[in-house]
């Protein structure tokens, strides 16, 4: 069997590679193209690496360009993969391998500093993959929950002036994706689009200090509320959240944050299912972070060698980490148990496909 492979050359191959992965992921029940707009979109038509028997779409990989700001002057580029898919007949010849790294050599290609992906196994290992941590998962039952948050507003489709200041309430936040208005308008859009039996909501609070969206669907015979995402201080934004899946009538609330708040009172589990994985150009990313750091400290106190694959990575004269580049990834993580990184990299939500 040959197959034809390449970037997806047409809308016809967009919408192919889009109801293959409707179909491997969700049984045909659920639309990648509703979920997301811009990676399955005419203008993202050279991030879809697809593999083609005859018309059809058998085999694909998505990806989509995000840059990063991790500090107000440290950016990154990344390059979000999801929907990585073979057809049941096609899978085992080594095909989604060959997607994936040809996926990787093209942002490799244009400048891309890290590969954002959620999962694991031997496909991504295979890339020079890494998992540095986990998703913490927030769970509760709503009637654990104490029934206590600030007042919020509600709009299923909001005009364009508070897309604009839901807009401007995200680009405050330090660590995020560099999205241009339009880009935002058209995530929220895709967001506030409910399928049947759901609802989808925008919160936002009197002070436009932040916003939350919240979904709310079936699971099971339970209605379960999910915060799919939030800008502004996490503490106020999470009961606000529960506070709407309560209103729709949810048993159940969970999100996913990189850290756990100090006020949540649910159950707290870790998912396995997000990784940062793979750096597609090591040493470019290293350069800028160190960069940053030395700016901040005001003093070249950080430094890195490297050497082809090998790093070593040292502060004030001590050896801060040796290994090869994979290795920097958890550097690059950061967070608390996970130091020196002064930042932490934001969930996996909204911005691009590393959440599927
Ligand atoms: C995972 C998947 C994309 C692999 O596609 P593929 O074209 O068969 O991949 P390759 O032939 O390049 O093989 C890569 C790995 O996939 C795994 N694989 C192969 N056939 C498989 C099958 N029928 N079912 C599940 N996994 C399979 C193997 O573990 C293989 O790794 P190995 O060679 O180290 O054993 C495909 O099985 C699939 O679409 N699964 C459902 C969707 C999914 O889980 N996607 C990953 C989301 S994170």
């Amino acid at each position: 069997m040959t197959l034809d492979i390449g970037a997806a050359r047409d809308d016809g191959d967009v919408e192919s590679f889009a109801r293959l992965a409707d179909e491997v992921f969700f049984g045909g029940r659920s639309s990648f193209r509703m979920r997301y707009p811009a990676a399955f979109s005419s203008g993202n038509r050279e991030n879809l690496m697809v593999a083609r028997d005859g018309a059809r779409v058998v085999a694909g990989v998505a990806s989509y360009r995000a840059r990063l700001r991790l500090a107000p002057t440290l950016v990154l580029e990344t390059a979000a993969i999801g929907a990585v898919c073979t057809a049941p007949d096609y899978r085992g010849s080594g095909v989604s391998t060959q997607l994936l790294e040809m996926t990787r050599a093209r942002a490799i290609e244009e400048g891309v500093h890290l590969l954002l992906i959620s999962g694991t196994g031997p496909l991504y290992q295979r890339l020079g993959g890494r998992e540095v941590g986990a998703l913490d998962e927030l769970h509760a039952r709503l009637d654990e929950l104490p029934d206590r948050s600030d007042p919020y507003n509600r709009h299923e489709q909001p005009e364009a002036a508070l897309v604009d200041a839901c807009w401007a309430a995200y680009e405050r936040q330090t660590v995020r994706f560099e999205r241009a208005r339009d880009e935002f308008a058209v995530l929220l859009a895709g967001h506030l689009r409910p399928f049947e039996n759901e609802t989808a909501a925008l919160l936002t609070s009197p002070h436009g200090d932040g916003y939350a969206v919240v979904r709310t669907g079936m699971e099971g015979s339970e209605r379960v509320g999910f915060l799919v995402e939030h800008a502004g201080d996490v503490d106020r934004w999470l009961p606000i959240a529960a506070a709407e899946a309560r209103q729709q009538g949810c048993d159940r609330f969970f999100t996913r944050l990189p850290t756990r708040p100090g006020s949540w009172q649910g159950r707290v589990e870790e998912t396995p299912m997000t990784g940062v994985i793979a750096l597609a150009d090591a040493a470019a990313a290293a350069g800028l972070i160190i960069d940053h750091l030395n700016q901040q400290a005001g003093a070249p106190r950080w430094g890195i060698d490297a050497r082809g694959d090998d790093v070593v990575l040292h502060a004030d004269g001590r050896v801060v980490l040796e290994g090869d580049t994979g290795d920097l990834l958890p550097f690059l993580w950061g967070g608390p148990g996970r130091e020196p990184a002064p930042w932490r990299l934001p969930s996996f939500r909204s911005d691009g496909l590393n959440f599927l």
